[in-house]
């Protein structure tokens, strides 16, 4: 059984992801990191509780994190996500768990040095200023950790790889690139789900997989229908990022190819912030720090999001 550290900032993809890890039994869920990102620090956290709300899993431990990025001011995804970061359906319970006392990154490093080396794998699917501050609390860690899992950039390396926060960046490290920056540099094992895979309109959900989904009665299934349609409406697809970047540690066939190389963060430009650049030149020889995903398995992964969100019953 695989353990997790889960560092989100749900955000509706958010959530998905956290029921696909939570209903998955291949993985322990040690604890949800919240930083602040789709929303702001005090919803993601508060939609974090509400969502183990409602998978009755007032067990796993969620800390709250960073409320802004590193050096920047905080630019939120609520435009896309809505004011409360769930979509604003109404749908999800006040918490009644509230969040531990420690912050986010004191209890990666703590959770890391308190299991055997090589054991944790750490999942972030939001921005990574909490990774950054725990690998510049215990720099140790980054050697330590199993493996850094991270939905995050967008490389050019497959005909999906357009940006979402501007046309070349993707949102996690738009939003603080810094920290992105950090944690590429951290000398952690790093495996990236790029905007290569995350927008494949296979691995997304469509009028036709909206029509499929809307048949079950579950509480996702109709979480989904709801918040899904009128974005598949706008933008034709309802990307699945963060359910992608999960379900690759609960079934590590998802993915199927990828390539290892050195990447860097633009942390000046503007139209080209947070931007992830490879170095894919043959003559110039450089230490790889990256392994990213350029093709993944679309029907596993649909097969297993339908099997752990969709179906579900809580
Ligand atoms: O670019 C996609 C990422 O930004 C996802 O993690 C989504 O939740 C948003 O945070
Ligand atoms: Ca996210």
């Amino acid at each position: 059984m695989r353990k997790v550290v889960l560092d989100t900032d749900p955000g509706i993809d958010d959530a998905l992801a956290i029921a696909l890890l939570l209903n998955s039994s291949e993985v322990e869920v040690l604890a949800i990191t919240t930083v602040a990102g789709n929303t702001t620090a005090d919803k993601t956290t508060r939609n974090a509780l509400r969502i183990l709300e409602v998978l009755k899993r007032r067990d796993v431990p969620v800390a709250r994190g960073s409320e802004k990025p590193l050096v920047r001011e905080l630019v939120t995804g609520e435009v896309y996500h809505g004011s409360d970061g769930l979509g604003d359906t109404g749908m999800f319970p006040e918490p009644t768990q509230r969040p531990v006392g420690k912050d986010a990154s004191e209890l990666i490093v703590d959770l890391v040095l308190g299991e055997p080396p090589h054991s944790v794998t750490l999942v972030a699917i939001g921005p990574l200023t909490n990774v950054a501050k725990a690998v510049l609390r215990c720099p140790e860690i980054a050697k330590r950790l199993r493996e850094v899992v991270i939905m995050g950039g967008c490389y050019g390396l497959t005909p999906y790889a357009y940006g979402n926060a501007t046309p070349v960046s993707e949102f996690n490290f738009y939003v603080d690139p810094e920290a992105a920056h950090i944690v590429l540099n951290s000398g952690a094992r790093i495996k990236l789900f790029g905007l290569d895979v995350t927008h494949n309109p296979r691995t997304a959900i469509t009028t036709e997989k909206l029509s499929e989904i809307e048949r079950y009665n579950t509480f996702f299934a109709k979480y989904i229908a709801k918040v899904a349609k009128p974005r598949v409406n706008m933008y034709m697809h309802f990307f699945l990022h963060d359910p992608l970047t999960v379900a690759s540690v609960v079934d590590d066939r998802i993915v199927q190819k990828s390539i290892t190389g050195r990447v860097y963060i633009e942390t000046h430009g503007e139209l080209t912030r947070g931007q992830s650049i490879v170095e894919r030149r043959p003559w110039i020889k450089v230490e790889p720090n990256a392994e990213i995903v350029v093709e993944v398995d679309e029907e596993r992964f649909m097969s297993l999001f339908m099997d752990r969100v969709v179906r579900v019953e809580l």
